[in-house]
C-alpha cells in the first residue's frame, strides 16, 4: 500500500506530481509520503488493537528527522542502535521513555548519554554488555533498565546478511546464556529487569519463523519465572518483509493480530521494532536518464543516481521496480540494465528492465523508504540525495542536496 500513484500518465506523490518536486528540487531527489508512513504505522498498531504494546520503529531504517517526527507525534517509540539514532530521536520530538537501545557493540558514552536521557531498555546482546552497562550505572549511582536479547535459532529464511536469529550469528545470547544472565542481573542493584527481546532478522516474508521465535521466547520467561524475576516487557523485534518484486509477506495487522491472539492470558507488554515494513513503501528515488548507451548485446540507462545513492542492489543484488514518472515516453521499448555512473560494475539499479525512455526522462526507483537514503554514502565524491517530504499538497524539503562544501567539511590539507 502507498500514496505513489498515476494521474493524467504523471506520477504523483499523495497530491504532488513528481515532475513538480524535481523542477523545485533538482534530481536524484528521494520522496516520501507521510500518509503511507502513517498508514503503515497504524496496521501495526491496530492489529494489537487492546493488548498492552508499544510500536518502535526501527530508526536505522530511515533516520531522516521529518519522518522521526511523524512517527513522534503518533506517539511511537523508536528502536536505536547509536548515540546519534539517540539525539536523532530526541531532535524529532521523540520520548526517551518510549526508547530501546539495540546492538552488539554499545559504547560507554553511548550507553552514559542513554542513561541520562531516561531510556525504556538497553537490549543487552553479551555478559561483557551487562557488566559494563552496569559499572556505568553504578558510577552514576541510577538503576539501568536492561532486557536480554536471546538468540532463539530459528532460520528466518531470508538474504544471509540480514538473518540474525541464528546460534551462529553474532547478535543475542542462549537462552541458558540468558538465564544466567537475569539471576545475575536480578541481584543486581544497579540494574532492572524490563523484558526480553529477540529478532531473527530481517524481510522475511514468512509468519512462521515469527511464531517459533515467540514460543522459544515465552518458554525462557516461563523459566525466567520460576526464578522468580518478572518480565514486564516481551519485544520481538523487527522483520516482517514487504514486497519488492513478486514476494507475498504478511500484512502487519494480520501478523500484529497473531501476535495478539497468541499472548492472550499473558499481562506482560509487546514490543515490536518494525523499520522496513513501515518505511520501505513510503519512499521513493526519483533519478534523470542522461545517457542512452548500446554495447555487445546490452542496452543501459545511465542515470544520475547510483549505488551510492541507493546500495540495496550492489550490496544485496536486491530488486527495487523502476517505473517511468512520465507514461508514453518517446523512447522505444527495450530491455536495459539501469545503472549510474560510479565507476564499478557493481553500480546498479536494476537489471533486465523493459523500458521505454529518452534522454532526461525521470523514473522512479519504489519501495525505497527504508534503507536505501539511511544506507547512502559519498562514494566518488559525490554529494547525497535531497530528501523530500509531502504531506498531501504540501511539498516539504526534509534534507537538503548536499553541496561541494559539504562534501569538504571537516577535512585539512597538511601545512
Ligand atoms: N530490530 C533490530 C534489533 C534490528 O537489527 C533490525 C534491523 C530491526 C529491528 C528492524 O528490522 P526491519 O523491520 O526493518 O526488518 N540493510 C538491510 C536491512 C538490515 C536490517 C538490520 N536490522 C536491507 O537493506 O535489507
Amino acid at each position: 500500500m502507498d500514496y505513489f500513484n498515476y494521474k493524467s500518465n504523471q506520477l504523483y506523490a499523495e497530491d504532488v506530481s513528481v515532475p513538480e518536486i524535481v523542477n523545485r528540487f533538482g534530481s536524484p531527489v528521494y520522496i516520501y509520503s507521510r500518509a503511507t508512513l502513517e498508514w503503515h504505522w497504524h496496521a501495526f498498531n491496530d492489529g494489537l488493537g487492546d493488548y498492552p504494546h508499544l510500536i518502535c520503529y526501527a530508526v536505522k531504517a530511515n533516520s531522516n528527522l521529518a519522518v522521526l517526527q511523524v512517527m513522534a507525534k503518533l506517539g511511537s517509540g523508536f528502536d536505536i542502535v547509536s548515540v546519534g539514532e539517540l539525539e536523532r530521536v530526541l531532535a524529532a520530538g521523540g520520548d526517551p521513555k518510549k526508547v530501546v537501545f539495540s546492538g552488539v557493540g554499545k559504547l560507554k558514552p553511548e550507553i552514559e548519554r542513554a542513561l541520562e536521557v531516561g531510556i525504556l531498555s538497553f537490549n543487552v546482546e553479551s555478559e561483557a554488555e551487562l557488566d559494563l552497562i552496569e559499572n556505568i550505572a553504578r558510577k552514576k549511582n541510577v538503576i539501568a533498565p536492561i532486557s536480554i536479547r536471546v538468540n532463539p535459532d530459528v532460520d528466518a529464511k531470508t538474504h544471509p546478511y540480514i538473518s540474525t536469529g541464528l546460534k551462529d550469528n553474532k547478535f543475542g545470547v542462549t537462552a541458558d546464556r540468558a538465564l544466567q544472565m537475569y539471576q545475575r542481573a536480578a541481584s543486581s542493584m544497579h540494574l532492572s529487569v524490563e523484558g526480553i527481546d529477540c529478532h531473527i532478522g530481517s524481510q522475511l516474508t514468512d509468519m512462521q519463523p515469527f511464531l517459533d521465535a515467540l514460543e522459544c521466547v515465552l518458554a525462557l520467561i516461563q523459566q525466567i519465572a520460576a526464578l522468580g524475576i518478572q518480565i514486564k516487557h516481551l519485544n520481538l523485534g523487527g522483520g516482517i518483509g514487504v514486497t519488492y518484486n513478486d514476494e507475498t509477506p504478511p500484512h502487519p495487522k494480520d501478523y500484529s493480530n497473531a501476535i495478539k491472539q497468541r499472548l492472550q492470558g499473558h499481562d506482560f507488554k509487546i514490543i515490536l521494532e518494525p523499520g522496513r515494513a513501515i518505511a520501505a513503501n513510503a519512499g521513493i528515488l526519483v533519478t534523470q536518464v542522461e545517457i542512452l548507451k548500446s554495447q555487445a548485446d546490452k542496452n543501459f540507462i545511465i542515470v544520475d543516481a547510483a549505488m551510492n545513492d541507493l546500495p540495496r542492489p550492489a550490496m544485496y543484488g536486491a530488486y527495487h521496480h523502476i517505473i517511468p514518472v512520465q507514461q508514453h515516453s518517446r523512447g522505444e521499448s527495450k530491455l536495459y540494465d539501469v545503472v549510474g555512473p560510479i565507476c564499478e560494475t557493481g553500480d546498479f539499479l536494476g537489471k533486465n528492465r523493459q523500458l521505454a525512455v529518452i534522454e532526461k526522462d525521470l523514473l522512479a526507483i519504489r519501495t525505497a523508504g527504508a534503507y536505501c537514503f539511511s544506507m547512502s554514502s559519498n562514494y566518488n565524491s559525490r554529494g547525497r540525495a535531497a530528501e523530500v517530504l509531502v504531506d498531501g499538497k504540501k511539498i516539504h524539503l526534509v534534507r537538503e542536496r548536499e553541496s561541494i562544501t559539504d562534501l569538504l567539511k571537516g577535512e585539512h590539507l597538511l601545512p
